[in-house]
């Protein structure tokens, strides 16, 4: 075998495993919907009476909705909600904590109103609007 031969092969198969590595390796997590719609908008209602629920009885408490958006109970009562992907890496590990929004994976922290609270943090984070109807809670962008 000539040697530019030896080295387009082995040019081809390293370019290959570039790519194959990257592809499995490089991949951020693959970011569904922020909703349970198929159109990619958030808007959606809670049954706050439903025993899946029953965490927003109490202040402090959350729901994950789909695994892409957290709803919670407030120090003060009212429901907020977010999304539960972060802003400093797209993990999706957002949940309420000491009437804030915190990230398990590096600790970010955010204000109620989405704005950044640490360094991680500092990208801030999308919130949703809620809307209280008897005992229906309307989560909305
Ligand atoms: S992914 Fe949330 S703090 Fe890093």
């Amino acid at each position: 075998m000539e040697r530019s031969e030896f080295l387009k092969k082995m040019g081809i198969g390293a370019a290959f495993a570039l790519t194959a590595t990257c592809l499995g390796g490089c991949a951020v997590e693959n970011v569904a919907p922020e909703t349970p719609g198929a159109n990619g908008t958030v808007d959606f209602t809670l049954d706050l009476t439903a025993a899946s629920n029953a965490n927003l009885a109490n202040t402090g408490g959350y729901v994950i909705v789909n695994n892409s958006v957290v709803v919670g109970r407030a120090n003060d009562g009212s429901y907020v909600a977010a999304t539960r992907t972060c802003s400093h890496e797209p993990r999706k590990e957002v949940r309420l904590r000491n009437d804030e929004w915190y990230c398990t994976a590096h600790g970010a922290r955010f204000g109620l109103n989405g704005g950044g609270l640490n360094g991680n943090g500092r990208n801030g984070l999308k919130i949703y609007n809620t809307e209280l109807n008897g005992n229906m809670l309307r989560v909305f962008a």
